[in-house]
């Protein structure tokens, strides 16, 4: 399992268990965490699981594909921390990362 922590754009945190093999998206999904809709069900195709990813976690994460910087360019205020929640997998190494939702998705 990995911990990760959601938190909503408003500042409330939810600290969840996602077994290692599913996506942070997936994590959300399945515990109904607001602000991660995931409409197109995780092929990089809506951005409506766009993350911000805390800092200090930026350079653990494996780097985005052309793909996924393609669609994060047209989500709502992307920032250099962005990532999709859907391109992210859960894993031991990830054990304790914070991800925030942005306003637009709550
Ligand atoms: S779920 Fe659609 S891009 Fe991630």
């Amino acid at each position: 399992m990995t911990k990760i922590v959601y938190i909503e754009h408003d500042g409330k945190s939810h600290s969840i268990d996602v077994q290692n093999g599913l996506t942070v998206m997936e994590g959300a999904i399945q515990n109904n965490i607001p602000g991660i809709d995931a409409d197109c069900g995780g092929s990089m195709a809506c951005a409506t699981c766009h993350v911000y990813v805390e800092e200090k976690w930026l350079d653990k994460l494996p780097k985005a594909e052309e793909a996924e910087v393609d669609m994060i360019d047209m989500a709502f205020e992307p920032k250099k921390n962005s990532r999709l929640s859907c391109q992210l997998i859960a894993s031991d190494e990830l054990d304790g990362l914070i991800v925030t939702t942005p306003k637009k998705q709550s």
